[in-house]
């Protein structure tokens, strides 16, 4: 049986739309059945990420009891399937925000992995994927008020019981300005399993409506949108790029959030042993 991954943030464009595409064509490719769900119900965009304009049937009508959750998926070019949302969805949330969860609970049959993209907004909307969720990421950026948003998003997480996977910390520039993650994860008490540095091919593959870790060129980010995939499902991620073969040379330092993979990899194996 496949688990639920929540993609959350409660501040707008942190990432959290382009984290799910990035990492759902990334988990696809590692050989997983994937499926990605839009969350946001507000303001649906995941199917906008990927060139899908206004699906036939939606995430509505199943909400609605219109249509059954499998009759909604769509598959896509890019190795995993959507249920994209529609516009005006909110209301119907209001105020049963377990409906979700309930709807979707039996495509853990049919996907490995189902990761539902989440609104920013701290309402049934982001409530219903969350506890639609097994498990939580938490986008974030390295900003005070991003910062102060994420603190909120594992507050209420806590409350709700939803167990927080980790952190990704997602447009870093590397400047000293910015929060560093030990100061995130102090704040925070949660790990943070991925660094995705600012990259304009993020932006370039948004232009082209496609995942940034589909058919591209391996930059760190994503090469980190890889690793992370790989830890999601258990497995790892080799970088075998000649500048990162001489980076090593050079430095053996392993950066702390792949400690933090290694680290909750053995926890998960502990606990399943
Ligand atoms: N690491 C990155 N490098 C460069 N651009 C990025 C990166 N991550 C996200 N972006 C860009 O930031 C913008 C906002 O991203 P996205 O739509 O994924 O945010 P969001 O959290 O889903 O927003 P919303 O809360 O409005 O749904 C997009 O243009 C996206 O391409
Ligand atoms: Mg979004």
């Amino acid at each position: 049986m496949g688990e639920s991954i929540g993609i959350l943030s409660i501040k707008g464009g942190v990432g959290k739309t382009t984290t799910t595409v990035s990492l759902g064509a990334a988990i696809a490719q590692q050989g997983k059945n994937v499926l990605l769900i839009d969350g946001n119900f507000s303001a649906p965009n995941l199917g906008l990420h990927l060139g899908i304009v206004q699906p036939e049937v939606s995430l509505y009508d199943v909400l609605k009891g219109k249509a059954n959750a499998l009759g909604a998926i769509q598959e896509t070019d890019y190795g995993f399937d959507i249920i994209g949302g529609r516009l005006n969805m909110k209301k119907i949330f209001y105020p049963d925000y377990l409906k979700l969860k309930q709807k979707i609970q039996h495509l853990k049959y049919h996907y490995d992995v189902i990761l539902i993209d989440s609104s920013p907004t701290l309402d049934h909307e982001t409530l219903a994927a969350m506890m639609a969720s097994d498990k939580l990421l938490i986008v974030t950026t390295p900003d005070h008020a991003t910062l102060s948003c994420t603190l909120h998003a594992v507050k209420v997480a806590k409350k709700k019981k939803v167990p927080i996977a980790g952190i990704i910390l997602n447009r870093v520039y590397g400047k000293k300005f910015e929060l560093s993650l030990e100061q995130i994860e102090k704040m925070t008490g949660v790990p943070v399993l991925a660094v995705i540095p600012h990259d304009v091919n993020i932006l370039e593959a948004l232009s082209e409506l496609k995942p940034s870790t589909f058919e591209s060129k391996e930059t760190d980010a994503v090469v980190e949108y890889k690793k992370l995939a790989a830890f999601l499902i258990g497995e790892s991620y080799e970088d075998k790029r000649f500048s990162t073969k001489l980076k090593n040379l050079f430095s053996s330092k392993v950066p702390k959030q792949e400690v933090n993979r290694q680290v909750e990899h053995k926890k998960h194996r502990i606990k399943h042993k």
